[in-house]
């Protein structure tokens, strides 16, 4: 399978994946129109659907009232159709940063997409982009558009191969592809969960101050050669990149003293590192110095975090051609 395959009819039962990600350039700033560099991650959430005789998710016959993503899945594609038990089960810690949320909804949307019918990677991505916005109210289709597409994905910037356009009233985000330099990053959860939504707020809030546009240029400038400079592989430059655009994250505020504490633990051992994703919590991502990926871990864990070594995942939403039993 491809990026660029879409996703295939299927009857229930029906099983689909889709990878968190981590977010290397340009988050915040992408909600304002700027660049990001995205990279899909080999940590994913699996959902299995089966007829059954009345809605649930994990057994919980509530969850369509409860739980906003689960609700607005539904309200997209499948009020009015017959009753189905959903499970869904993940290796990506939830509100982190590392895209929980848009592995769900994109294992799902894949899931109730095969069983509508069939759907198309560009109308994936745009309605879980839709619905992950309607349960959260703010955000760009960064982390629902590389968990479709997999592999590293730029919006609004990069020479790469167009994959699609999202769009949301008269706002547009352009996705391309952008080249994997097969690298290995560790991504590090703090332990301190935060809001995306209350990120996003409270650093829009920030850049409405007379040095808001002059951030956002600064912003934009680092994603873009963030971009290339990742394309072709040259980490060095990459390292210096990630080190802006982390003064940058400290500056529109989503910084934390867990944050800070292990971004200087893995200083010495990585070419750098950065908050990852929203921020005022949730991860660090780091690029490891070569030969030092263990040591990095080891010093995270240590530090008090939950490392995990993750390289970009290339498949992108799917199904799972054998739904498990029961
Ligand atoms: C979250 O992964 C990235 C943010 O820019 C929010 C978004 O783009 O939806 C903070």
């Amino acid at each position: 399978m491809t990026s660029s395959d879409g996703i295939p009819a299927r009857s229930l039962p029906v099983s689909a994946r889709a990878p968190g990600k981590c977010v290397l350039f340009g988050e915040h700033a992408v909600v304002h129109g700027c660049p990001e560099l995205v990279v899909a991650i080999d940590l994913s959430t699996q959902v299995v659907l089966r007829a059954a005789p009345q809605l649930s998710l994990n057994a919980d016959p509530n969850a369509a009232e409860s739980n906003p993503y689960f609700r607005a899945a539904l309200d997209g594609s499948w009020r009015g159709g017959p009753p189905i038990a959903v499970r869904s089960v993940t290796r990506i810690p939830r509100s982190a940063g590392l895209g929980s949320s848009a592995a769900f909804v994109c294992a799902l949307g894949a899931a109730l997409g095969a069983a509508t019918g069939g759907v198309d990677r560009a109308g994936l991505a745009q309605r879980s982009f839709e619905v992950e916005r309607g349960a959260q109210g703010v955000g760009s289709p960064g982390d629902t558009s590389a968990s479709v597409a997999g592999g590293y994905v730029a919006l609004n910037g990069g020479p790469g191969e167009p994959l699609w356009t999202v769009t949301a009233g008269e706002r547009r985000w352009s996705v391309r592809r952008v080249e994997d330099p097969r690298w290995s990053w560790v991504v590090a959860y703090s332990g301190v969960p935060r809001s995306t939504a209350d990120a996003v707020r409270a650093v829009a809030e920030r850049l409405a101050r007379p040095d808001g546009p002059a951030l956002l240029a600064e912003f934009e400038e680092v994603a873009r050669a963030g971009i290339a400079s990742v394309g072709r592989g040259d980490r060095r430059e990459t390292g210096e990149l990630l080190r802006r655009n982390q003064e940058l994250l400290r500056t529109v505020g989503v910084s934390h003293p867990r944050l800070e504490a292990l971004l200087a633990a893995a200083e010495p051992l990585a070419e750098a590192a950065k908050i990852t994703g929203a921020g005022a919590g949730g991860s660090i991502v780091a690029l490891p110095r070569a030969g030092r990926e263990g040591e990095l871990v080891r010093t995270l864990a240590r530090a008090g975090a939950l490392p995990l070594p993750v390289r970009a995942e290339p498949l992108g939403a799917g199904l799972v051609e054998e739904p498990p039993a029961g």
